[in-house]
C-alpha cells in the first residue's frame, strides 16, 4: 500500500495492488517524521479488464492518476484497489506521493477508537473497517460484543469494540436513535438499555410497543443475566398500575390531557374547563361540577331542584355553579369536556397515581411505562414535568445550600415513536412537545438525558433534534428524512448515500462525543421481546381444533343421522364450553367428510355420518 496522490493537507489518496479497502478503516502511513493516521471514506477498484479513463471514475483526479503511474502502478493492466483517506491529523507539510502505508495494530489507533474502558461506558457494538484488528486487541477486549446474523446465529465479536463514553453526555447531552421501520431501532434500544442496566442508571421508557421486557433471554445467550435484568426493571401500565394523580392538576395539565383525548379541543372547551376546574379539585368534585353545569343548561328547573333538595335553599354551592355555567359558555363545551374526561377515566388514568414511578427510579430501576400511543404521550407530559420538577427542585436547593426537600436521582428518559411524543409544527401540538423541549435544552444541567427514536426524523420538533448530540442512524429510505438528517449531522455525501442500503442493525453513529462519524455494527442483545407467537401457528393452536374437537365429541354418536344433531346439542355445548348451532355442527360434519375422516350416506330424510371403517 502507498500513497499515490494528495489533493489538500487533508486528503490522500493510497492505491494498493492486493488488498481492497473498507470504508471507515484506519490506516497509517510511514512518514519518517510524523505519526499519520488516516481514515478510508471512499473506495473503488479497478479491474484490468476495464479500460480505464479519467472521464469514467470521478474518484481519480490527473495527478493521482499521474501518482499511480509514478509510484509504478500500470494503468488499465492490472487490479488496483484505491481509497481516499482522510488524514485525521494536522499536518504541516503535504505527504510525499510513494510513501509506504499499513494497517494499524490496535495499540497504534487505541486512543481514536476507546474512549474510556469498557466497563466505564457502554458497549453498544463494533466498529466497522476494525476487523483487521481483532488479533491485536487485548484479551480483555476481545469478547464484549458478539454479532448476531439472522440464519447464522451469534457470531463473535470481530473488530474493535464501540464503547459509548455515556458520561460524556454532561457535556454533549441526548441521543437520538433514527432509522425506517426493520432497520434496527428496537434492538439497537434493547441494547441499549442493556447496558444502561448494567450501570445501574435510573431510566424511564416509555413503551407504546408493549416490546420492552427483559426476561427472555436471547436464543444462545446466558439465561442469568435475563434474570438479572428482569430483577432490574419494573414494568407498569398506565391505568392498572400508574396514573395520574387527579388531585394534583392544574388547569394547563387537565386542558392537555383532555385535549389529548382526542378530537378537536377548542378554544371554547379550554375556557370553560378553567372557569370550571379549581386547584386540588379531585374527580368526583370536578366531574359533579361539570355535570351540573351541562344540566343546568338542559333541564333548568329539575336541576336547581336537585341542588336546593341536595344543598338547602341558595346554598354557596348554587351559586358557584350558577356562576361557573354562566362563565362556561355554550353547553356544547361543557359537553366536550365531558366525554373527554370520561374516555380518560375509562382508561383507569385517575385511579392510580405515580408513586410506584418515584419509587422504581429511586431505586434505579429501569422503569417502563406501557399503554396506547395516545395515553402514553398524554401521561408522559404530566409524568416528565412531574419527575424533572423533582429533580430540578433538588438541584437547585443544592446550589442554593438549602437542605433539599426531597432527594430525587438523576435519570434517563427513553422513548420510541418520539415523533409523537414532540411533533414538529403548529397543526398538531403534542402535549408533551413543551416539556421533551424544555429538557433538551435544559436537562444536561440538572442530569436527564433523552434517548429517542424514531422512524421520522423529518417530523421530530427541530429544536429538540438539535439538542441530540449523538445521533445513531440506520437504515433510512425516505428523502425527507435523508434531508433532515444531513443537515442535523456531520455525515458526508457518501455516507448520506449508503443510508438506504445499511442491513439491519449497522448504523452510522454521529456524535459530539466520538468526533468523527463511526460506522457500527450493534451487537446481539442479550435478551429479547417475549415471542409472540407466529399469528398462522396461533391459528392452527388455538383456533384449528374446532372440527376436531367436535369430531372428538360426536365419535361415541356414530352414526349420526343429521336429524339427530338437536339431540346431542347439549352435549356437545357442554365439551367445547360455548353455544353452538345446529348449522354449524352440520357445517362441521361437512368438513370432516370432506377430509375423509367421515363417511357421508345420503338418504331419503337426510345424511348419515359413520366413522370411516363401519
Ligand atoms: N444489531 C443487530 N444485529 C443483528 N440483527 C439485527 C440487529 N438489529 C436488528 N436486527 C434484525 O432486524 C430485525 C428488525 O429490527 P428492529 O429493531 O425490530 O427494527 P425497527 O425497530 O427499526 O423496526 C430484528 O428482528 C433482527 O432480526
Ligand atoms: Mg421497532
Amino acid at each position: 500500500m502507498q500513497v499515490v496522490g494528495v489533493t489538500t493537507q487533508q486528503f490522500v489518496y493510497i492505491a494498493s495492488r492486493e488488498r481492497k479497502f473498507r470504508i471507515g478503516e484506519i490506516l497509517i502511513i510511514d512518514d519518517p517524521e510524523l505519526h499519520l493516521r488516516g481514515e478510508v471514506v471512499e473506495t473503488k477498484s479497478f479491474n484490468r479488464f476495464l479500460p480505464l479513463t479519467a472521464e469514467q471514475s470521478p474518484l481519480i483526479d490527473p495527478d493521482v492518476w499521474n501518482g499511480l503511474e509514478q509510484v509504478g502502478f500500470r494503468l488499465g493492466e492490472e487490479t488496483i484497489h484505491l481509497a481516499k483517506v482522510r488524514i485525521l491529523t494536522d499536518i504541516p507539510y503535504p505527504v510525499a506521493v510513494g510513501a509506504a502505508v499499513h494497517l494499524p495494530s490496535f495499540a497504534e489507533v487505541a486512543d481514536l477508537l476507546l474512549p474510556c474502558e469498557p466497563d466505564s461506558g457502554l458497549v453498544l457494538g463494533v466498529i466497522l473497517g476494525t476487523e483487521d484488528m481483532q488479533g491485536t486487541l487485548p484479551d480483555q477486549l476481545k469478547k464484549l460484543a458478539p454479532l448476531y446474523r439472522k440464519g447464522e446465529g451469534i457470531l463473535p465479536q470481530k473488530g474493535v469494540p464501540f464503547v459509548f463514553d455515556h458520561k460524556a453526555m454532561q457535556e454533549y447531552p441526548h441521543i437520538g436513535i433514527f432509522g425506517g421501520s426493520g432497520s434496527g431501532k428496537s434492538f439497537g434500544m434493547r441494547v441499549i438499555l442493556e447496558e444502561l442496566m448494567e450501570k445501574r442508571i435510573p431510566t424511564l421508557v416509555f413503551d407504546p410497543h408493549y416490546e420492552m421486557s427483559f426476561n427472555t433471554p436471547f436464543e444462545g445467550m446466558e439465561e442469568k443475566t435475563a434474570k438479572k435484568y428482569a430483577s432490574n426493571t419494573e414494568i407498569l401500565t398506565v391505568g392498572r398500575e400508574t396514573g395520574v394523580n387527579f388531585e394534583d392538576l392544574t388547569s394547563d395539565d387537565l386542558a392537555s390531557l383532555l385535549r389529548a383525548a382526542g378530537g378537536n379541543f377548542t378554544e371554547g372547551m379550554d375556557n370553560a374547563l378553567k372557569a370550571i376546574h379549581r386547584p386540588k379539585d379531585s374527580f368526583i368534585s370536578f366531574s359533579q361540577k361539570l355535570d351540573y353545569c351541562i344540566r343546568l343548561a338542559e333541564k333548568e328547573e329539575e336541576t336547581r331542584a336537585e341542588i336546593r333538595k341536595n344543598y338547602g335553599e341558595n346554598s354557596p354551592f348554587e351559586k358557584m355553579i350558577d356562576n361557573m355555567a354562566r362563565q362556561a359558555g355554550h353547553p356544547s363545551s361543557l359537553r366536550g369536556i365531558s366525554w373527554r374526561l370520561h374516555r380518560l377515566n375509562r382508561e383507569g388514568i385517575f385511579q392510580k397515581d405515580i408513586s410506584a414511578i418515584l419509587n422504581a427510579l429511586q431505586r434505579r430501576r429501569l422503569t417502563v411505562i406501557r399503554g396506547p400511543i395516545w395515553l402514553l404521550t398524554v401521561f408522559s407530559a404530566y409524568l416528565i414535568r412531574k419527575l424533572y420538577g423533582m429533580r430540578r427542585d433538588y438541584i437547585d436547593a443544592l446550589q442554593r445550600g438549602e437542605p433539599p426537600a426531597d432527594k430525587f436521582p438523576p435519570f434517563v428518559i427513553v422513548t420510541d415513536e418520539a415523533h409523537n411524543f414532540a411533533r414538529k409544527g403548529t397543526e398538531f401540538v403534542s402535549p408533551a412537545r413543551s416539556i421533551f423541549r424544555e429538557v433538551a435544552q435544559e436537562g444536561r444541567k440538572y442530569g436527564v438525558f433523552l434517548i429517542l427514536a424514531t422512524q421520522r426524523p423529518a417530523l421530530l420538533d427541530e429544536t429538540i433534534t438539535a439538542q441530540l448530540n449523538t445521533k445513531i442512524i440506520f437504515r433510512t429510505v425516505r428523502a425527507s428524512d435523508i434531508d433532515v438528517i444531513r443537515e442535523e449531522t456531520d455525515i458526508s455525501g457518501e455516507e448520506a448515500g449508503r443510508l438506504p442500503y445499511l442491513p439491519s442493525g449497522t448504523a452510522f453513529v454521529s456524535s459530539a462525543i466520538v468526533g468523527r462519524t463511526v460506522s457500527v455494527r450493534i451487537r446481539c442483545a442479550r435478551t429479547q421481546a417475549p415471542r409472540s407467537l407466529n399469528p398462522f401457528a396461533e391459528l392452527d393452536r388455538d383456533f384449528g381444533g374446532t372440527d376436531a374437537e367436535l369430531f372428538k365429541v360426536i365419535s361415541k354418536f356414530l352414526p349420526l343421522h343429521f336429524g339427530q344433531i338437536t339431540l346431542i346439542l347439549p352435549e356437545i355445548e357442554n365439551a367445547l364450553d360455548r353455544t353452538v348451532t345446529v348449522d354449524e355442527v352440520q357445517a362441521s360434519l361437512e368438513a370432516l367428510a370432506a377430509e375423509g375422516k367421515l363417511e357421508k350416506i345420503e338418504g331419503p330424510f337426510g345424511p348419515t355420518y359413520q366413522g370411516v371403517n363401519e
